[in-house]
C-alpha cells in the first residue's frame, strides 16, 4: 500500500490514495476490517512525482517578496512542494524498514502522519487555486528527498533528520509565515497554516519518540546518538531562532539542537 502512493506520480492523486489507504489501515486495527499484515516492499529510491513543478537547486529558486500577491504564492507554493514530499516520506519509513521488527504503534503513527500530510498539501493547493495560481505553477527545490536517499539503511538515522530536524525546522518558521498572512488578511491560508502547525508538533514527537524506542533497545545515550546520526546525514548546521516551546511540547530537548548549531573542528586540527 505504501509503495503504491510512493509511485502514483500526480499531487492530488496520491494524497487521495494516501488517505484511502490511510482510513483502509485504521478500519483494520479497529477490528472493522481484516488485519493488515505488515509486510516487506522494495519502495522506489525516489518517489513518482508530477511532471511540473519544474525542479532546481535552491540557488535557482527565484526569490520573491513576501509583502507581494506573487510573493505568498510563491511561498505558499514552497509549503505544498514539502507537503507532497512529508507524504511521501512517511509511507517511505513504513515502506522502506519492514524488515526492521517494530511496535504495531510505529506504524499507527507514521500512517496519521501520511494522512495528515495529504490533507495539508490539498489545504494548501485550495489556496493557491483560489489565488489563481496551482502546484506546478512555480519552480521547486530539488534535493527535497536527499534525506530519505541519504538515510535510506539507516531507521534511527531517518528519524533523527527527517522528523526532528528538518520536521521540526517547520516549528521554527511557522509562525511567521502566519503572520505573513495576517498581514494580508488571507484566512484562508492562516487556516490552512494553523492546521499544519498545530498537527506537525505530532510528527516531531513520533520521530522523537520512536528514536527514543530505538536507543533504549540498543541500550544507547539517545542524546549522543541523535548528534552523531545528525552530524553523518544532515549537510550543514542547525539554524538558530528555535520554537523552544513547540519543540519542548514535542520532546525535542534543547541539548539535542542547541549543540549542532557549531560546526564541529575537523578531527586534528588545533582549535
Ligand atoms: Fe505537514
Ligand atoms: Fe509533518
Amino acid at each position: 500500500m505504501a509503495t503504491e502512493i510512493l509511485t502514483t506520480a500526480d499531487g492530488r492523486e496520491k494524497t487521495a490514495l494516501s488517505k484511502r489507504h490511510a482510513a483502509t489501515w485504521f478500519a483494520a486495527r479497529k477490528g472493522e476490517s481484516p488485519a493488515i499484515e505488515i509486510g516487506t516492499a522494495t519502495p522506489p529510491l525516489q518517489p513518482a512525482r508530477p511532471e511540473r513543478p519544474e525542479l532546481l537547486s535552491p540557488r535557482e529558486v527565484p526569490k520573491r517578496k513576501p509583502g507581494s500577491e506573487a510573493g505568498r504564492i510563491a511561498l505558499l507554493h514552497a509549503v505544498a512542494h514539502i507537503e507532497l514530499n512529508a507524504v511521501d516520506l512517511h509511507w517511505d519509513i513504513i515502506a522502506r524498514f519492514g524488515h526492521v521488527p517494530m511496535p504495531i504503534g510505529f506504524y499507527d503513527d507514521w500512517v496519521k502522519c501520511a494522512e495528515e500530510e495529504s490533507r495539508h498539501f490539498e489545504m494548501v493547493c485550495d489556496c493557491l487555486e483560489n489565488m489563481g495560481s496551482y502546484y506546478g505553477a512555480l519552480p521547486a527545490h530539488a534535493g527535497m528527498w536527499r534525506a530519505a536517499e541519504d538515510t535510506a539503511d539507516d531507521l534511527m538515522g531517518r528519524l533523527a533528520v527527517v522528523p526532528m530536524v528538518l520536521e521540526a525546522r517547520g516549528l521554527d518558521v511557522t509562525p511567521g509565515m502566519i503572520n505573513i498572512f495576517r498581514k494580508a488578511k488571507d484566512e484562508q491560508a492562516i487556516a490552512a497554516l494553523e492546521v499544519i502547525y498545530a498537527e506537525e508538533v505530532g510528527h516531531v514527537a513520533y520521530g522523537s519518540k520512536w528514536f527514543h524506542f530505538l536507543c533504549g533497545r540498543e541500550n544507547a545515550d539517545p542524546k549522543d546518538v541523535f548528534h552523531q546520526l545528525v552530524r553523518r546525514y544532515f549537510h550543514g548546521v542547525l539554524k538558530p531562532p528555535f520554537n523552544e516551546e513547540k519543540r519542548a511540547e514535542a520532546g525535542l530537548p534543547p541539548d539535542f539542537y542547541w549543540p549542532l548549531t557549531e560546526d564541529l573542528p575537523a578531527p586534528g586540527s588545533a582549535d
